[in-house]
């Protein structure tokens, strides 16, 4: 069996695990829930929440992933052979999440290719995209065949880098889609600020205000607590966490690197672009809905269709120059979903090497393989098997997003946090922390979080996600 790989240094390590954070739940999520809870109340919870739970999160997979020198799949059995179920979870996760990543991923390339035919050749490709933007959308994932091929050519753009390697695939691709992307999101937001009557859209994001723990005018507690597990659960997705990605990356970490230091920059590198992801679609979808007289958190939607249907009505209202925004804004987002994407298919090429001592090749190849056939669920989910309604959730790709973010990441969190806090210890992550020298200054802090708070918050993100499938007590978040 080979050496194990290992990033070249410090910063690859902190640019990869970034890439894998920053993905479409920066883009698509993050700037919604800051505009329905209370703009800048809601940043700041957002922030508390990183620094504290999220940093506790990720410092814990970072670590037992260097200690262990394993991927999800055999890192916990390695430490407690009973605990060994959180590490089969862990790469179920990735494996579930991956196919239909990928199919979304797919729709972005569709949407990038669009743009680029339409600001190059001047080509009216998707019509009046003003008028017709969600009949734009609605044809294409409903296509007998498109969807699927596009999502077959994301996975194999996947494949070719994971195939390369640690240092030359991954390493090499985040050199340059990173730093493409931070220019593209800087230049886009910054060209939103300037723009005249930009304003009231930037106040309405960053003026904080009491919309998140009232209702009514008056103070709600369930306002309250759905605004922080709003923000946990986002916290949670947008880091990466409990989806075997931190762990396979540690593992790769060298000794020498501080893990504390490095988190704090990962942390700081995705909260950054979930602030100018803001930045750059609030005050434009609040302009759109003054114009078009919609109430601004009516047009404030999430997802599929903020990203699909209200972004390119909002470019089509700039005439020629939305159409190289639009450009540069799918350029962005297809990066993004391509660097997580590949993290999550990396974190199950790496589980099958370890666990099958496989060749990286053949492991690529058998799990691509996988991968394209369960992405041919959510690819056809909405035409062909659009009838299909899986456990009665509206589509393939709804059913596996449901059971991987709102049941199966909190029980894998949940159990990260009993199995370190209270049976291996908390001193086995801060020894593996302040090896080879390294301080961790936040040692005190981190025990009392991943034995008390992170489990009790972690417990009430499941109970809530689980009433909100079940409709109970008005929970939507
Ligand atoms: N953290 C990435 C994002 O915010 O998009 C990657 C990711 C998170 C992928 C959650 C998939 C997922 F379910």
């Amino acid at each position: 069996m080979d050496k194990r790989a290992s990033w070249s240094g410090t910063l690859a390590f902190v640019l990869a695990a970034a890439a894998s954070a920053i993905g479409l739940g920066n883009l698509w999520r993050f700037p919604y829930l800051a505009a329905q809870y209370g703009g800048g109340m809601f940043i700041a919870v957002y922030l508390v929440l990183v620094v504290t739970l999220g940093f506790t999160l990720m410092v814990t997979e970072i670590a037992v992933g260097r200690k262990t020198q394993q991927a999800p799949l055999t890192a916990y059995s390695l430490i407690q052979k009973k605990w060994g179920f959180i590490g089969f979870l862990g790469t179920l996760i990735p494996l579930l999440i991956v196919p239909y990543y990928c199919v979304v991923g797919g729709w972005v390339l569709y949407y990038l290719k669009a743009y680029a035919v339409m600001a190059f050749t001047g080509a009216n490709v998707m019509g009046e995209a003003a008028a017709n933007s969600g009949d734009v959308f609605g044809a294409f994932i409903t296509a007998p065949f498109a969807p699927f091929g596009y999502a077959m050519l994301f996975i194999l753009a996947c494949a070719g880098v994971i195939i390369l390697g640690v240092k030359n695939g991954i390493e090499k691709s985040n050199l340059v889609m990173m730093p493409i992307l931070f220019l593209m999101a800087i230049g886009i937001s910054a060209y939103v600020v300037c723009m005249p009557g930009s304003v009231d859209g930037i106040k309405y994001y960053l003026v904080p205000n009491l919309d998140c723990v009232s209702v009514d005018g008056k103070f709600s507690i369930m306002m309250l607590a759905k605004t922080i597990l709003g923000a946990a659960g986002q916290m949670f997705y947008s880091l990466s966490l409990a989806m075997g990605i931190m762990i396979t990356y540690g593992s790769y970490m060298k000794k020498t690197d501080s893990i504390e230091k490095c988190v704090r920059r990962i942390e700081l590198f995705d909260t950054l672009i979930a602030l100018i992801a803001g930045l750059m679609i609030i005050p434009v979808v609040y302009m759109f809905a003054i114009k078009t007289g919609t109430p601004v958190k009516e047009a404030m939607s999430q997802g599929a269709g903020l990203m699909f249907i209200t972004l390119p009505k909002v470019f089509a209202m700039f005439g020629a120059a939305g159409t190289w925004i639009g450009f540069a804004f799918f350029l962005l987002v297809t990066f993004a979903a391509a660097t997580s994407a590949i993290s999550l298919y990396e974190a199950c090429v790496s589980s099958l090497c370890d666990f099958l001592k496989l060749e990286r090749k053949t492991a690529t190849i058998f799990m691509g393989s996988t991968i394209m056939f369960l992405a041919s669920f959510s690819a056809l989910g909405y035409g062909a098997w659009g009838h299909i309604k899986p456990f009665g959730l509206d589509s393939f790709l709804d059913f596996f997003d449901f059971f991987t973010n709102s049941v199966l990441m909190p029980v894998v969190a949940i159990a990260t946090c009993i199995f370190i806090g209270w049976f291996a210890g908390p001193k086995y992550i801060i020894d593996e922390c302040e090896a080879d020298g390294q301080t961790f200054k936040a040692k005190a802090v981190y025990s009392f979080m991943i034995k008390y708070l992170a489990p009790a918050l972690m417990i009430a993100l499941l109970a809530s996600e689980i009433c909100r499938a079940l409709e109970i007590g008005g929970w939507k978040i």
